[in-house]
């Protein structure tokens, strides 16, 4: 057994270098530039952007992996919405690449993917309902994702594992998360301005890399949910922050998604079933009040 895990900087790729080390998986992380986490010895990384496709069958090859964890992707939606083209690259084609190595060694591919398949409409979600993506950011994980699923030459030997608003707190994170904003707003009586119309099951990163590991030790293939256990309105998400750290009279605002003019248009409700992770995975998520003692904690590790 040996994991290769891209988007190792980021705050997924961190849960599961975590994880390897804990329970003594080999494992060998890659991300764009440096290793930006400490935790992450040096002997196992080694600096890799995924466009650079030669570079990806090389280290492929040289490494030998029996299963690949991709969770590197440009994963900012608006940014995405703006750069299409660049978004399909990394998301894309840079996956598919990644994928026809893994295939070239037999290696189990395991893709992260998203809640924006779904176009909001009929949530929560099973693993086999009909994607309809909204924006450009989730139209490239359902192109990534039919790489996989309509494979010419039926591999078999893939997952893919769909999340939903990752929380959690790591070294030198290129962006921050709503829970984040949250534990450090509300105490200070900052005022929140959050929508009522889009309802999501945020999911605590250690709990998601739980379950990203679990299906390739398992050796469990196809399509995974793996969110946090409720779905609720956002507003409501941050309410449960505020009400977990013991505040009262909140400075929430809430308003409409139509009111925020982002680029990428939202899904209004997601959320997913989970029951297939549950059996196949014994993955049982954390809920918000019982993560926030631990992000509290690991804001005290990581900074
Ligand atoms: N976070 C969420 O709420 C959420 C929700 C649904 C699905 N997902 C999916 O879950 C996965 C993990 O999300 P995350 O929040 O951990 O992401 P993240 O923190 O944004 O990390 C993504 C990582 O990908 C790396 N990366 C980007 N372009 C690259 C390239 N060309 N070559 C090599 N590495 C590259 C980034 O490197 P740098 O740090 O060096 O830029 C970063 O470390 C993603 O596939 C995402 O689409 C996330």
């Amino acid at each position: 057994m040996k994991i290769l895990i891209t988007g190792s900087n980021g705050l997924l790729g961190q849960k599961i270098v975590k994880r390897c080390i804990k329970h003594r998986v080999p494992f060998i992380a890659t991300s764009k530039g440096v290793n930006r986490n400490p935790e992450c010895p040096e002997g196992n990384y080694i600096s890799l952007d995924l466009q650079q496709s030669d570079e990806v069958k090389k280290l492929v090859s040289d490494q030998k992996p029996t299963a690949i964890i991709h969770t590197a992707a440009l994963t900012n939606v608006d940014y995405c919405e703006a750069n299409p083209e660049e978004c399909h690259q990394v998301n894309v084609v840079a996956s598919r690449i990644l994928y026809e190595a893994a295939k070239s060694i037999q290696a189990h591919f395991e893709l992260l993917s998203t809640d924006f398949v779904f176009d909001g409409e009929n949530g929560p979600y099973k693993e086999e309902d009909p994607v309809n993506p909204l924006s450009v950011y989730a139209q490239s994980k359902v192109d990534a994702e039919n790489d996989l699923i309509n494979d010419p030459e039926k591999y078999k030997n893939w997952s893919i594992a769909r999340t939903i608003i990752v929380y959690g707190t790591g070294f030198g994170l290129s962006r921050s998360n709503m829970i984040l904003w949250a534990l450090e707003a509300l105490p200070k009586g900052e005022v929140m301005k959050l929508v009522d119309d889009q309802f999501r099951a945020p999911t605590w990163a250690d709990d998601l890399a739980y379950g990203c590991l679990e299906i390739v030790l398992r050796d469990q293939k196809g399509i995974f949910h793996l969110s946090g256990p409720v779905t609720r309105p956002v507003n409501k998400i941050v309410e449960e922050v505020g009400e977990a750290l013991g505040l009262t009279n909140l400075n929430i605002e809430t308003i409409s998604s139509s009111t925020l003019n982002q680029a990428a248009k939202r899904p209004p409700r997601t959320g997913f079933d989970l029951s297939k992770a549950e059996k196949l995975l014994d993955y049982h998520p954390m809920d918000i009040q019982e993560t926030i003692p631990l992000l509290q904690h690991d804001l005290i590790h990581y900074h």
